[in-house]
């Protein structure tokens, strides 16, 4: 069986898509099915057929969502399109000397997503990058539980 699910890495310098492989391969490992877009020329359509995402991000600027997220949220802000039928988690990528925009990329995500009627599965993985912890050992070891406690139980038999 197992659990579909489509990870979208918005990234500057790659730490992002870094964490989406080895979640990926832990999703794979453990039975389940994982994708992987860079959003680099997404838009809001990527979310048109609902299911399972995973928002996988990092957080530049004052804040701000990097670059190839841009068009994304930019579209979502502009069409609004109804996401009821999509689940979701994020894994967000930020550094605490940033102090109060630590982590506002994925954030930004989170309550763009849940703003347009998708679901939030569980609660934000959140990696400072200043703690000295590697992004994507952390992850790797948190996707699966993620996965099975929140996304296993609403599969369709
Ligand atoms: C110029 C610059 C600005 C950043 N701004 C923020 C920020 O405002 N908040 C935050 O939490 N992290 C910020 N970060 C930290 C990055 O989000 C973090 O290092 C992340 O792991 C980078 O992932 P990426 O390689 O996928 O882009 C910034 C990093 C750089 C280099």
């Amino acid at each position: 069986m197992g659990v579909d699910i489509t990870i979208l890495v918005g990234t500057m310098t790659g730490t992002a898509e870094m964490v989406a492989q080895e979640v990926q391969q832990a999703l794979e490992t453990a039975g389940h099915r994982a994708s992987i877009q860079v959003m680099d020329n997404l838009d809001a359509g990527v979310f048109q057929r609902g299911g399972n995402f995973l928002i996988c991000t990092s957080t530049y600027g004052n804040g701000d969502v990097p670059d190839n997220a841009q068009a994304l949220i930019n579209s979502l802000e502009t069409w609004r399109p109804d996401l009821r039928n999509v689940t979701y988690g994020v894994i967000a990528l930020g550094d605490r000397t940033y102090k109060d925009t630590f982590c506002q990329g994925g954030i930004r995500f989170d309550k763009m997503l849940a703003e347009l009627g998708a679901r939030r599965a569980g609660e934000m993985l959140m990696h400072d990058a200043s703690s000295g912890t590697l992004p994507e050992e952390l992850a790797a070891q948190w996707v699966v539980p993620w996965v099975e406690q929140y996304l296993a139980p609403l599969r369709q038999h």
